[in-house]
C-alpha cells in the first residue's frame, strides 16, 4: 500500500511540472498520452490493485482515481491556456488596421465603340427617334432582295458578302432592319438600328467586321431637307457646332436620290492625311430618300408616303472622335489603348 502511494505522488508530481512547464499543444498532447493514456503509469498502476488485500484495495482505487482527476484538471487548465495565446497570436497576426486606405477594385471602362454607339443612340432618341434590333445572320431577301437589289445583278458587288447558305448571309449593312421594321409597322415611323455587320474587307480604315446604325424615318410629306437637317443636327451634337459637312450624288438601290455624307477630316483639319487618303474628308454614312421600290416590299403606298433613310459606321465616328488613324485599334484589345476612354 505504502508502495502505491509513493508511486501515485511520484507520478503526480512529475506529470504536474510537465505540464506546467508545456508550451505548445504538440507537447501538451504528448503528455496526455504519457499520463492519462491507456499505456501511461497511472493506468498499469490499476494493476497493482490485485496484489493488494481486500480491504486496501477499494482506498487505493479510489486515490488512483482522485490522482487522475487532478491530473485531468491540470491537462485541461494548461489546455485552455495555450488555446487562449493561439487565439492572441492569431488576432495579433491578422490585426487589421481600419485607418488604412481601402484598396481600389480594378474597374474596367465601356469599350470606345460602346460609348459612341450609346453617344449617338442618346441623340436620335433625343429627336423623336425609337431603337430596334435584329439579326446578324440574315437572310438574303432582307439584306438584299427586299432593299431592291435584284438577284444576279452587279450592284450585289458593292458590298463583298460572307455568304453562309446561298440564302442566308452575314448582313453587309443594317439596311435590313428598314425592311424588317417597316414590314411591321404603319407609318409615321422613326427608328434607329443599331448593330454589327460584316463584310470582306480590310485596311485601315475598313474592318471584317465593324458597327453601323441605321436610321430612318416615312411619313407623309417627308423631304430631303427633314434628312439633312436631321444629319446637321446630328453631326454638330457629335462634332460639335461648325463641323463641315458634304453630301455627295451616289448611288444605293434602295434609296433615291441617294447621297453619300463626308465630314472635314477632324485628324488633319482637312488638310489631308493618311486617314483621309489626302481628301480632307471622311465619309461617314450613306443616306436617300427611300425607293418606291422598297415600299413595295412592305405594302407602303408610295403615292401618299416618302421617307429618308442613313446608315453611318460607329468606327468612323469613334475614329473622328477620338482622333483614331488605325481602325483595327478598335479590335486588338489592346488595354493601354482601352483606358484611355
Ligand atoms: C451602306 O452600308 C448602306 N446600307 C448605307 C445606307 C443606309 C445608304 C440607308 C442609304 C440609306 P456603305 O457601304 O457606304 O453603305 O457603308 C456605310 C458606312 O459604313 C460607310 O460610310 C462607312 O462609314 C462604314 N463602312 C463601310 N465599310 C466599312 C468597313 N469595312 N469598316 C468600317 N466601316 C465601314
Ligand atoms: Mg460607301
Amino acid at each position: 500500500m505504502d508502495e502505491i502511494l509513493r508511486h501515485l505522488h511520484s507520478i503526480q508530481t512529475t506529470a504536474e511540472q510537465e505540464l506546467l512547464s508545456a508550451s505548445t499543444q504538440e507537447q501538451l498532447a504528448g503528455l496526455r498520452v504519457k499520463y492519462l493514456g491507456k499505456k501511461s503509469d497511472l493506468s498499469q498502476a490499476m494493476k497493482l490493485l490485485s496484489g493488494l488485500s481486500s480491504d486496501q484495495r477499494p482506498l487505493a482505487g479510489k486515490l488512483i482515481n482522485e490522482t487522475k482527476t487532478l491530473l485531468q484538471d491540470a491537462y485541461d487548465r494548461k489546455e485552455r491556456e495555450l488555446s487562449e495565446q493561439e487565439t492572441q497570436r492569431k488576432l495579433a497576426r491578422e490585426r487589421v488596421d481600419v485607418t488604412l486606405p481601402g484598396r481600389r477594385l480594378p474597374s474596367g471602362t465601356k469599350h470606345p465603340l460602346t460609348q459612341v454607339m450609346e453617344e449617338i443612340q442618346q441623340i436620335f432618341s433625343g429627336l423623336g427617334f425609337s431603337i430596334a434590333d435584329g439579326p446578324e445572320v440574315e437572310l438574303d431577301y432582307y439584306n438584299f432582295e427586299a432593299l431592291n437589289f435584284p438577284k444576279d445583278h452587279p450592284s450585289r458587288d458593292m458590298q463583298d458578302t460572307f455568304f453562309i447558305r446561298d440564302d442566308v448571309v452575314l448582313r453587309t449593312h443594317t439596311s435590313p432592319m428598314q425592311a424588317r421594321v417597316m414590314e411591321k409597322m404603319t407609318p409615321p415611323v422613326r427608328f434607329i438600328c443599331p448593330g454589327k455587320v460584316y463584310r470582306h474587307d480590310a485596311d485601315i480604315t475598313h474592318s471584317p467586321m465593324f458597327h453601323q446604325i441605321e436610321g430612318f424615318c416615312v411619313d407623309t410629306h417627308i423631304t430631303m431637307a427633314d434628312l439633312k437637317g436631321v444629319l446637321y443636327l446630328f453631326v454638330s451634337e457629335m462634332f460639335g457646332k461648325g463641323t463641315k459637312l458634304r453630301f455627295r450624288p451616289s448611288f444605293f438601290p434602295f434609296t433615291e436620290p441617294s447621297a453619300e455624307v463626308d465630314i472635314s477630316c477632324v485628324m488633319c483639319k482637312g488638310k489631308g492625311c493618311r486617314v483621309c487618303k489626302m481628301t480632307g474628308w471622311l465619309e461617314v454614312l450613306g443616306s436617300g430618300m427611300i425607293d418606291p421600290n422598297v415600299f413595295g416590299f412592305v405594302k407602303y403606298d408610295p403615292e401618299k408616303y416618302t421617307g429618308y433613310a442613313f446608315g453611318m459606321g460607329i468606327e468612323r465616328i469613334a475614329m473622328l472622335k477620338y482622333g483614331i488613324d488605325d481602325i483595327r485599334l478598335f479590335f486588338e484589345n489592346d488595354i493601354r489603348f482601352l483606358e484611355q476612354f
